[in-house]
Formats: structure tokens, sequence, C-alpha cells
């Protein structure tokens, strides 16, 4: 039986309205647990990256929703508390979908703290499903990893991963780390290359946590190593998360993941997409036009942050007055993507088979 993983990054405390993460900001050097009660509280820690990650900052976004209805006088008021949690990140698609998903369930009822509890239901529910969508993920990517084992007769299979699509990022699992925990739980020999991911460093300091802590063996690398390690052989595989992938399969995900699409693709490196559901944007087909890509604050280029002695600090890395940009996500064409691994199993990065997994969401384009 494949191994359950109890981590998760957000729940509820027992009051039930208050909503309890792990601020991502301060991982791997401290473990802090912070509260949110309040909308604003939400917004921030979305904005900040206090949460981050696609299905994450849906959860959350869903909680918010929860936070609003007890604060909330009438619907006007609920809807636009719910508008401005949806445009606290722009480029993750699960934010809005699971924010329209919970305000939906609320508005069902006439009396607030109905509205509270039918909220506090249906962001449950969204949690729940998201765990169990990366569970499945999981079993369905193993399966590449098995193959892949199968074929090298055993020997380690490399799998190279970008920024952290792990629990952290999702409630549990994870959606790329998903195949990664499930074969490593089976006993097959697997070993991460964990890119950096510059500028803040998702891979370096939230992907190794998580895989250090379940003994999975890894090694962090630069950004720029991973197409050196493909020509040499030494990648088997990329599998990567998502934070929006069009129903034509292009796929928006964290600054840097193209170019490891590219280098792939030159050396005959499969390169695999996980995602659940609630990432697809069933609107759209063209990832390069219609995908909102942020721009983040340059100061997140300009400065990094680790530990120094006891204490983490914060450190200016090129001249005080050089100007900086800050791009979050990149967009890879389905062209790139070798398929994707969904909670109903693999499928290739077209329209066509999208949508035969998915005949009941697809055909949604405007
Ligand atoms: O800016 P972030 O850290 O929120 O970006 C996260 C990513 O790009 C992840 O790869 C993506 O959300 C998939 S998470 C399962």
């Amino acid at each position: 039986m494949d191994e359950l993983n109890p981590n998760r990054p957000i729940w509820l405390a027992d009051d039930g309205l208050a909503v309890r993460v792990i601020d991502q900001r301060k991982l791997p050097h401290e473990l802090e647990i912070l509260d949110l009660t309040t909308v604003d509280r939400v917004i921030q820690a979305i904005v900040e990256m206090v949460v981050r990650g696609a299905p994450l900052i849906g959860v959350t976004g869903a909680y918010g929703v929860m936070l609003a209805a007890a604060a909330a006088g009438g619907r006007a008021e609920l809807e636009k508390e719910a508008g401005r949690i949806k445009a606290a990140r722009p480029t993750a698609v699960n934010l809005a979908w699971a924010v329209d998903r919970t305000l939906a369930a609320a508005l069902e009822c006439g009396r607030q703290p109905d509205r509270v509890a039918a909220a506090r239901q249906e962001a449950g529910r969204i949690a729940a499903g998201e765990a169990e969508n990366c569970r499945r993920i999981g079993s369905h990517g193993a399966r590449l990893i098995q193959e892949a084992s199968r074929r090298k007769e055993g020997k380690t299979v490399n799998i190279l991963t970008h920024c952290n699509a792990g629990w952290l990022a999702c409630v549990e699992w994870g959606t790329a780390t998903a195949p990664i925990y499930v074969a490593h739980g089976r006993g097959l020999k697997v070993h991460v290359w964990v890119d950096e991911t510059r500028p803040l460093n998702q891979g370096a300091r939230l992907t190794a946590w998580e895989l250090g802590r379940r003994g999975v063996p890894h090694t962090v690398i630069a950004d720029n190593a991973g197409g050196h390690l493909m020509q040499h052989g030494l990648v088997d595989m990329v599998i990567v998360g998502t934070d929006r992938t069009t129903a034509a399969g292009d796929v928006a995900n964290k600054i840097g993941t193209y170019l490891k699409a590219l280098a792939a693709r030159d050396n005959d490196v499969p390169f695999y997409v996980a995602l659940p559901s609630s990432t697809f944007d069933w609107r759209i087909s063209d990832g390069l036009r219609q995908i909102p890509i942020e721009e983040r604050d340059p100061d997140e280029v300009r400065y990094v942050r680790g530990l120094a002695g006891e204490s983490t600090r914060q450190v200016l890395v090129p001249p005080a007055q050089s100007p900086a940009a800050n791009p979050a996500f990149d967009v890879t064409p389905a062209r790139l993507v070798t398929g994707l691994i969904t909670e109903r199993g693999i499928c290739r990065a077209t329209a066509a088979d999208i949508a035969r997994l998915f005949p009941d969401k697809a055909g949604a384009a405007a």
C-alpha cells in the first residue's frame, strides 16, 4: 500500500475561525506557524508568499471566503471581499477556482452563520479533494518511475524538478513530488536533482527540506546546471508542477521551467507536468497570449536570504544601483511536454487527449 503523507501546510484552529499555515518564507531554517484571522491577513499571506503553490493558494483563498463570511454584512460585501482575495496573485488559476466555488456555496445560504458554516465546509472539501487528487497523481506518476527503473534494471532513477510542487505547495503529497514519494515508498531507487529556483529558492529551501524529511535522496543544483546534467545522461526524467495549464496543454510554471523543457527536448529526456484538474484553465488554449504572468518585486532578485550563524539574514547581491526585473512564471508550450500526470491518469499535452480524460470539463473555451 502507498505510504500516506501526513504533512499538511494548512489547517483550521480548534475554534474553526483561524486558518493556521506554515510560514514558508522562513523555511528551512525556522518552522513557524501563523494564524490568519482576517481577509486582509489572508491576502497578505498569499501576496507575500507565506503560502504559495497553486493548490495551496486555492485552499487558503477558500478559507479566506469563510473569514469574509464571518465578517461581512451582506451578499455584496462578501462578493467584494472574494474579488479582493482572487486578485492577490494572478497566475495560479486555482485561486479564482477555489474562491468562486466557496463563494457560491456560501451564497446558497441566506443567514450569515449558515454562510460561514457552508464556506468552512466547502473549503474543507476542496482541501480534502486536492489531497486525494495529489494521492492519485502519485499512483499514476509512479508508473513512469517504475518503468524507468525497470529499463535501468533497478539502478537509480534520476528525476529533475523545478521550484516546489510538494506537499508544501498543495495539501498533501504534492503534485510533482507525489510520484517520487510513492516510488520511494515502494522501495524503488530514486534520486532528485533539485533546482534551487531563483529568485526565492523554493527548490533549495522547500523541496530539499521536504525530501530530506522523507529520506528521499536528493541534490540541490544551481538553476543553470540541468542542461549539463541532461547532456551527460544524468537525468532520466523531469517532473514539474504548474500554476495554470490551458485546455490545449500549454503550461505556466515557475520562471525557468521553459528552459528545462528546451534542454530536455534537446536531450530526449521526458518532460512531465503533474497537476490536479483545478489547475487547468478550461477557458483558454493559448498559454503565451492568455496566461497572465505575475511580475513581482525586483528586490526578490536583488536580495538573498539565508542562515548566517544562528539567525537568518538578507543580503544584497548586485550593485545597489542596478535595476532588476522579476517575471515570476513562464509558459512552456505544449509541444515540449511529454505528458500530463493528472488525478485521472496520464495524457499527452494536446487538446484532444486532455478532453479524452476530462470530457466533462473540456470544451469550455470561449
Ligand atoms: O511562486 P510560487 O512558489 O507560488 O510558484 C509555485 C510553482 O510554480 C509551483 O511549481 C506550482 O504552483 C505547482 S505547485 C503544485
